[in-house]
C-alpha cells in the first residue's frame, strides 16, 4: 500500500474493503439506503455514503422529512412527503424525479429494509458537482431514503413525561424554521443544553419571551381550566404530529374532557403556569 508522509493511499479495492471494515457496531441499526446518486438501494451499511461534494454535504442546501413505518404501514406518508415538497419549494432546489416516483422509492426502500417498525428519512440536495455556493454546478439534484431504527423513548417518558427547559440558543428567523432543511446546529445545541442542565430536551423562545417549539418537536401546554393551547404556526415547524393532535383533541372538546383548543402566541409565563 503506497504512502504520502505517513498517509496511506488506497486503491479502488483497498478504498472498498476499508469501507467495510469502518462499519461500527451501531450500523445494525441502518437497514436499508436508496441513493440517487446510486440509482438504487443497498443494505450493505458500508455503501450508505454521500459523495463529499453534494452540495448538501458541504453548504447544507438541500432539505429533508422524516415519517415512520408502525406495524408495517407507512404512517402519515403524503403528509410527510407534501411538506418535504414545501420545503424543496423554499430552499429552491429541483425535483429530480416526480412526486410519485419519490414516493414510489421510499415505499420501494421501506419494503427493501423488511422492516416492521422503522424511521423512514429522506433528503433532497442541489446534489453533487463541485465545492462551490451557487448550486449552477451541480449536475443533478440528488435523493436518498434511509430507513433505520432510531433510539426508542425510555419507558419513562410515558410513564412520567419528559423535563424540557428554555432554551438560550436564539431561534430561527421565521423563513428558515419554516423550511425543513438540513441546516440543524441550532436544534442540536438546544438539545445539548437542556442536557447539560439535566433536562431531556429544550424549548427555542422567540424574542418576544413566546414559546416557540423544541429542538424536533412542537411543543403545546393544558392550561388550568382545560384549553389545550399551541403557538401559531408562522414563525415554527408545521409538525405533522401536533396537527394530527389538534385534529383528534377536538373529541376531546366534544366530551367535555378539554374546554377548547387555542393556537395563538403562547406567553412562557403562561407555558410555565399549566
Ligand atoms: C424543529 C422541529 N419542530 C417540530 C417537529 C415535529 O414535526 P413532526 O411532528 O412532523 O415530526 C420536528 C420534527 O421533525 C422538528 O425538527
Amino acid at each position: 500500500m503506497p504512502m504520502v508522509g505517513s498517509t496511506s493511499v488506497f486503491t479502488t479495492a483497498e478504498a472498498s474493503a476499508r469501507l467495510q471494515q469502518a462499519v461500527h457496531a451501531k450500523a445494525v441499526n441502518f437497514h436499508a439506503m436508496y441513493s440517487s446518486v446510486l440509482g438504487g438501494i443497498v443494505t450493505d451499511p458500508a455503501f450508505m455514503v454521500l459523495p463529499l461534494d453534494d452540495h448538501m454535504v458541504h453548504r447544507g442546501h438541500a432539505v429533508f422529512d422524516t415519517a415512520m413505518i408502525v406495524n408495517g404501514k407507512l404512517y402519515q406518508l403524503d403528509a410527510h412527503l407534501e411538506r418535504l415538497l414545501r420545503s424543496a419549494e423554499m430552499a429552491r432546489l429541483q425535483l429530480p424525479h416526480t412526486p410519485e416516483q419519490l414516493r414510489q422509492i421510499i415505499i420501494d426502500t421501506a419494503a427493501a429494509s423488511r422492516q416492521r417498525e422503522a424511521s423512514v428519512r429522506y433528503w433532497l440536495s442541489a446534489g453533487p458537482g463541485g465545492f462551490g455556493l451557487a448550486p449552477g454546478e451541480c449536475v443533478s439534484s440528488s435523493f436518498y431514503v434511509m430507513i433505520f431504527r432510531a433510539q426508542p423513548e425510555p419507558e419513562r417518558s410515558y410513564t412520567e413525561g419528559v423535563k424540557v427547559v428554555t432554551s438560550t440558543v436564539p431561534i430561527k428567523p421565521p423563513f428558515f424554521a419554516r423550511v425543513k432543511s438540513t441546516n440543524y446546529l441550532p436544534n442540536a445545541l438546544v438539545i445539548m443544553e437542556a442536557k447539560n442542565h439535566g433536562a431531556d430536551n429544550g424549548i427555542f423562545i422567540d424574542h418576544r419571551g413566546m414559546v416557540g417549539e423544541s429542538s424536533n418537536m412542537n411543543v403545546a401546554c393544558v392550561t388550568h381550566n382545560r384549553v389545550l393551547w399551541h403557538p401559531t404556526f408562522d414563525t415554527i415547524l408545521t409538525g405533522i404530529t401536533v396537527q394530527r393532535v389538534l385534529q383528534l383533541a377536538q373529541r376531546l372538546v366534544e366530551q367535555g374532557d378539554l374546554r377548547a383548543i387555542k393556537v395563538a402566541d403562547l406567553p412562557v409565563a403562561e407555558a410555565r403556569g399549566c
